[in-house]
């Protein structure tokens, strides 16, 4: 499918997809979201896509946000399903299979923070800025900022900076722990590319049970030890799981499989 608001570039089963509407400082309208829904539906199980990196295009921004011009009018029930949709979509990122690194180039505001916190981990530019503007705007977050802020920096802090809609740089992001990496203004996709050429080496299965078990963590409604009971069953009775273990006692290097 060819897409209007994200770039797919991909190279070696890297796929780095850029939100492509920089006038706009790569505000998240609805045709983002029906990107990137199609994306991540798509690609679930396409084994030649190995690992995603999300960024903006430009240097200014990685999204500032919802697209405040389709707030106009807007319902109550309205309001609540855009939230809903931009949820569910949120979750397609989250649960992927594959590792998503979002390499964040400058903005990462309100919904385009929540995209950001919903890929797998942060890398961000020393000149990238993390807020949850919302209230400046007399609302709330509704991608799930709520919920997802709390896991990365704790209650209180998410809670001072939601209230406060106060915006911070990348190393005061990663200090908190938000951030995972703060590299050179314009090394920021080069440096989530390294990582995950790192994590493809290794078994896509397990990578893919890795993914699913640690979100496990943060899903209340879920068992997180039973999850990763019965998914170490799965990987150490899998191909590669046992491959892994032979590959260890020949002393030579795996060759997995991705089952
Ligand atoms: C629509 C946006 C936008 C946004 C920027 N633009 N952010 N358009 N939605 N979220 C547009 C501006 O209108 C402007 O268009 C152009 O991008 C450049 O932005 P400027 O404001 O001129 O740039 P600058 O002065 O450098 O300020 C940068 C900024 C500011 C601090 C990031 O743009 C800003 O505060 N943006 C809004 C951030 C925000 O409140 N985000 C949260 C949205 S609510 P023109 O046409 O004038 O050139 C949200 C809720 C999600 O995300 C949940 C929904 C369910």
């Amino acid at each position: 499918m060819g897409y209007e608001n994200i770039l797919i570039e991909e190279k070696n089963g890297i796929v780095v997809l850029s939100i492509n509407r920089p006038k706009a400082l790569n505000a998240l309208n609805a045709g983002v979201f029906k990107d990137l829904d199609h994306f991540f539906t798509e690609n679930y199980s396409n084994e030649n896509v190995k690992a995603v990196v999300i960024t903006g295009v430009g240097d200014k921004a990685f999204a500032a946000g919802a697209d405040i011009k389709e707030f106009m009018g807007m319902s109550e029930e309205q309001g609540t399903n855009l939230s809903r949709k931009g949820m569910a979509v949120f979750e397609k990122i989250e649960n992927f299979s594959k590792p998503v690194i979002a390499a964040v180039n400058g903005f990462s505001l309100g919904g385009g923070n929540e995209l950001a916190m919903s890929c797998h981990f942060i890398v961000a530019s020393e000149k990238a800025r993390f807020g949850q503007p919302e209230v400046n705007l007399g609302l709330i977050t509704g991608y799930g900022g709520t919920q997802r802020l709390p896991r990365y920096v704790g209650q209180a802090k998410a809670m001072e900076l939601l209230l406060t809609g106060d915006m911070i740089n990348a190393q005061e992001a990663k200090s908190l722990g938000l951030v995972s990496h703060v590299v050179e203004h314009g090394n920021e996709v080069e440096k989530s590319v390294e990582i995950l050429n790192k994590i493809i080496t290794k078994s896509p299965f397990a990578i893919a049970k890795m993914i699913e078990t640690v979100n496990a963590f943060s899903d209340n409604k879920k068992n997180g030890f039973e999850i990763e009971a019965n998914n170490f069953g799965k990987t150490i009775s899998s191909y590669d799981g046992q491959e892994g273990a032979k590959a260890f006692l020949e002393k030579r290097k795996p060759k997995f499989k991705g089952r």
